[in-house]
């Protein structure tokens, strides 16, 4: 919508996954560099956690485009709320195992074939599960028994489960005992520091066209910063909206004022956040039908 004004090619605070607009904050690098690694030298189970909105899901997808790169075969489960009957199925699908994909069996016996021919030929096979920490008991075991499938040189399936830290909690449950034992790498997300907020946020509009942005002054972007608490979903949505208010009133730099009405629109919650009295600069007509979108 603002596109045009500010001259983007594109819009820079899209919420979807895109790897072409991934910030390597020093987290973001090393957790992907650990999945990476984790697949190439058949760790066996590899764990991802992080807060909803710390860029797991975006990881992901670079993690497939690098398989995607080396030809390694995977199935990717984004949807976790499924029977395990399902669960075969998705994988069946995505690794187009020629068999009845309705019957666990004939799935567990294509999956096995596969498995072997991929390591006999020095090949690795991945399974990524999106959402772990929704995932039903009886559909964890049957990934913790996929996991012990392994010849001489390692697992013959790698598996990253990623998801809200409930999954760690999850996995600490006594039935569970044996699937924690197996994990070999994990990786936790957190939020960006106040400085990697102010380069995430430079990094996306010079991504989508804007070079040396100045519609952000840095004293603004702290602030976002405080208020997003470092979390990138939630910079996005608050940037997209500042962007939307800033074009509405024809100007070219977003300012405090500006912020307090989106937040008060998204009503954002933070540490320290003021609940009385607080008022925007001007009058909030000109946001009522500026800001209210859903995404
Ligand atoms: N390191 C990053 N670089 C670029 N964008 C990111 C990064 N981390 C998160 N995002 C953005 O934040 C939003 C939420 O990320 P997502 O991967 O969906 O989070 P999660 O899966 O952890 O809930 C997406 O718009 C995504 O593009
Ligand atoms: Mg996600």
């Amino acid at each position: 919508m603002y596109n045009a004004f500010f001259g983007f090619k594109e819009s820079p605070f899209n919420l979807s996954p895109d790897p072409a607009f991934l910030y390597r904050s020093h987290v973001h690098e090393e957790a992907l560099a650990n999945l990476i690694y984790g697949v190439q030298t058949r760790k066996g189970f590899i764990v991802l956690t992080g807060e909803v909105g710390t860029g797991k899901t975006t990881l992901l997808e670079c993690l497939r485009d690098f398989l995607d790169t080396q030809f390694i075969e995977f199935a990717f489960v984004f949807n976790s709320r499924i029977t395990s009957d399902q669960f075969f199925e998705m994988i069946a699908y995505d690794l187009d195992l020629r068999c009845n994909r309705n019957s666990k069996t004939e799935v567990l016996f294509a999956l096995n074939h596969l498995l072997l021919q991929q390591a006999s030929e020095n090949r690795t096979t991945v399974l990524i599960v999106d959402e772990s920490h929704n995932l039903e008991w009886e559909v964890l075991e049957e990934i913790r028994l996929l996991g012990n499938l392994e010849n001489r040189r390692g697992k013959l399936i790698q598996i990253i489960l990623a998801g809200q830290p409930e999954l760690d909690r999850k996995l600490d449950a006594p039935n569970l005992r044996q699937l924690k034992q197996r994990i070999v790498l994990r990786c936790n997300l957190q939020p960006f520091r106040e400085d990697e907020t102010v380069a995430y946020v430079n990094f996306r509009l010079e991504k989508a066209g804007m070079h040396e942005q100045t519609v952000f002054p840095v004293d603004l972007l702290l602030e976002v910063h405080a208020r997003s608490q470092g979390i990138p979903r939630v910079i996005n949505a608050v940037c997209d909206n500042l962007l939307l208010t800033t074009f509405a009133l024809e100007q070219q730099v977003a300012t405090i004022a500006m912020l307090d009405e989106v937040c008060r629109d998204m009503r954002l919650e933070w540490p320290g956040r003021r609940t009385r009295g607080e008022r925007g600069r001007y009058p909030s007509e000109h946001y009522d039908s500026i800001v209210t979108r859903g995404d």
